[in-house]
């Protein structure tokens, strides 16, 4: 299947879940207000793969990423490292709560793949 449908309704504020997409794992994080915030409180100047929240997240409640390190393939583990995202095991690198690389190897942010919402609580990936 190249779409994949994921039922929002049951991922509480906080939360992290990971779907399998096209053979890779994709992370859907249900932001919090202080992590929506916290994503917006960066400059890019301060990012290596400078990218805004809002470019990123089409609502800023949730964030669709793909959990693939963009070093060298590992699967980033959700809250941890020491920007409140994910953190790369392998080699750590740690990526923020935007899903962005601000510490270590990894050269690009956690990407996003095409996503929409064909309901309120109902997202497709794909
Ligand atoms: Fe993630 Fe190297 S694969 S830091």
């Amino acid at each position: 299947l190249a779409s994949l449908e994921v039922d929002l309704s049951s991922i509480e504020p906080g939360n992290t879940v990971t779907v399998k997409w096209r053979g890779k794992p994709v992370f859907v994080r249900h932001r919090t207000e202080e992590d929506i915030a916290k994503a917006n409180d960066v400059h890019l100047n301060e990012l290596r793969d400078p990218e805004e929240d809002s470019a990123r997240a089409k609502n800023p409640e949730w964030l669709v990423v793909v959990g693939v390190c963009t070093h060298l393939g590992c699967v980033p583990l959700p809250n941890a490292g020491d920007y409140g995202g994910w953190f790369c095991p392998c080699h750590g690198s740690h990526y923020d709560i935007s899903g962005r690389v601000r510490k270590g190897p990894a050269p690009y942010n956690l990407e996003v793949p095409e996503y929409s919402f064909i309901e309120e609580s109902k997202l497709l990936i794909g």
